[in-house]
């Protein structure tokens, strides 16, 4: 039986009140913490980066993953593991070629974290098939990377599927998260499909009962 994680995406927290609402998903038995990093020219808006990660893993005991969405991600690997990144992810189509993103996977590595890969919706799933044996987690988007709050693609589960077929038939460890849109009934779809790690943003946020909310999306 796969254990479902949950990861708080922490793009839709209260950023007045930042601590008090990392303190609150932690305390409801969070698995990760997921930081949406945005340059404003990958995607089309402007997050946050590296003093806020760097102030948030000082302080909490937890897997921070972080999800770039910047057009030039190597460029801050040594910087996000420096913050105190455990798992960076980073976006297969920012990369030039196979021979990059394999290059990029092998210095996460050496820099002592976890390298993820991340697709965007228009993106084919088999494309990672030569990746599969090397990459620690793949995260798949359900919806175009830049907003939280926006409507789940259900092409999403499609993707799920094959990778899940794909990694059992090779014995692969390689996580699957998905993330986007993600809500009580679109986390069940996906964990039928065969997902390791479920990002939420604004369903959870807008919890009263965040341990509630947190054991009821993994449908246990
Ligand atoms: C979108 C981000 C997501 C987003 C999820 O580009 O990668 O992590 O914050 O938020 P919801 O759950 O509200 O779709
Ligand atoms: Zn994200």
């Amino acid at each position: 039986m796969r254990k479902i994680q949950i990861a708080p995406s922490l793009l839709a927290s209260n950023f007045l009140d930042l601590e008090s609402d990392v303190k609150q998903v932690v305390e409801a038995k969070a698995d990760y913490l997921h930081y949406d990093v945005m340059d404003g020219h990958f995607v089309p808006n402007i997050s946050f980066g590296l003093p806020i990660v760097s102030a948030i893993t000082a302080s909490f005991n937890i897997v921070h993953d972080v999800h770039l969405m910047i057009s030039n991600p190597s460029d801050y690997f040594e910087a996000f593991a420096k913050a105190g990144a455990k798992i960076i992810t980073f976006h297969y189509e920012t990369a030039r070629d196979l021979k990059n993103i394999q290059s990029w996977i092998k210095q996460l590595h050496k820099l002592g974290v976890k390298a993820g890969i991340s697709i965007k919706p228009q993106t084919k799933v088999e494309v990672l098939k030569p990746l599969l044996g090397t990459v620690d987690l793949i995260l798949i988007m359900s919806v175009e990377p830049g907003f939280g709050g926006q409507a789940f693609l259900p092409s999403a589960i499609a993707k799920i599927n094959w990778l899940r077929q794909e990694l059992d038939a090779t014995k692969l460890k390689t996580l699957i998260e998905v993330d986007g849109g993600i809500n009580l009934e679109t986390s069940k779809a996906c964990i039928d499909a065969g997902v390791d790690i479920l990002v939420v943003g604004s369903y959870l946020f807008k919890q009263k009962n965040l341990a509630k909310a947190i054991k009821q999306l993994k449908h246990e």
